[in-house]
């Protein structure tokens, strides 16, 4: 598994919580609500990004949602603030869920990998995106928010939370706008990560993947009320 083993003086302050590990086994296992979990998975060693990272970043969003849309990992601005989707792509996500009618209130929103993954660049810290092992190590945490807020649809926002949600590769430019029933009948609605947007230099390119996903995020919202 490839991990990033980063000299200290690299990081950022350490503001990590300390739990020792029967006492986080216990309570991963026990965690009966949603902010439990949240406050188990502060103290995750299930794979070594935690090393690195400033914070595990836990899903947010009412835990009784219909809907629960999962990310890649957090990147830069949520490793900070300990909230998924702040940053840039967040501000993507808000303004596509708004425009599409869709009240991010209502929904719950959480990534495959709770812990940011990077490499350090100067003064920066750049996005590295996680291996399939840390995707396994995390699946833990994803299956529990499913299991305690049982929504009855997934979106996969990008291959890496379709690859969770999914179990296997998934080529997300074929299937975008596609609902895939997993085995225990959850609906899984592929579609693209909002960095892929950002990442659009071309005007007139930017715009039609905004029109796109904006396309997808209709029919999320016609498939929550379905
Ligand atoms: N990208 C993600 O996949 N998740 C976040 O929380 C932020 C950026």
């Amino acid at each position: 598994m490839a991990t990033t083993d980063l000299p200290r003086k690299a990081k950022m302050p350490d503001r990590r919580v300390s739990v020792p590990r029967a006492e986080l086994i216990s309570a991963e296992t026990n965690a009966n609500s949603v902010t439990e979990l949240r406050e188990a998975a502060q103290g995750c060693r299930r794979c070594p990004l935690w090393r690195n990272a400033t914070q595990t970043v836990f899903g947010g969003g009412p835990d009784n949602a219909k809907v629960i849309f999962v990310g890649e990992q957090p990147g830069d601005q949520e490793d900070l603030a300990g909230k998924p989707f702040v940053g840039p792509a967040g501000k993507v996500l808000d303004a596509i869920l708004d425009d599409a009618g869709v009240d991010r209130q209502k929904v719950y929103v959480t990534n495959a990998v709770k812990h940011f993954k990077f490499e350090p660049r100067g003064k920066r810290r750049i996005h590295s995106k996680p291996n399939a092992g840390e995707v396994q190590a995390c699946r833990w945490w994803l299956d529990k928010e499913f299991e305690l807020i049982k929504p009855n649809l997934a979106v996969a926002l990008g291959a890496t939370a379709a690859l969770s949600l999914l179990g296997k590769a998934t080529p997300v430019m074929k299937m975008r706008g596609q609902v895939i029933e997993r085995e225990d009948g959850l609906r899984v609605f592929i579609t693209i990560h909002p960095s892929f947007v950002l990442r659009i230099r071309e005007a007139a390119d930017k715009e039609a993947e905004r029109e796109r996903f904006l396309r997808d995020m209709r029919e999320v919202k016609r498939l929550m009320a379905a």
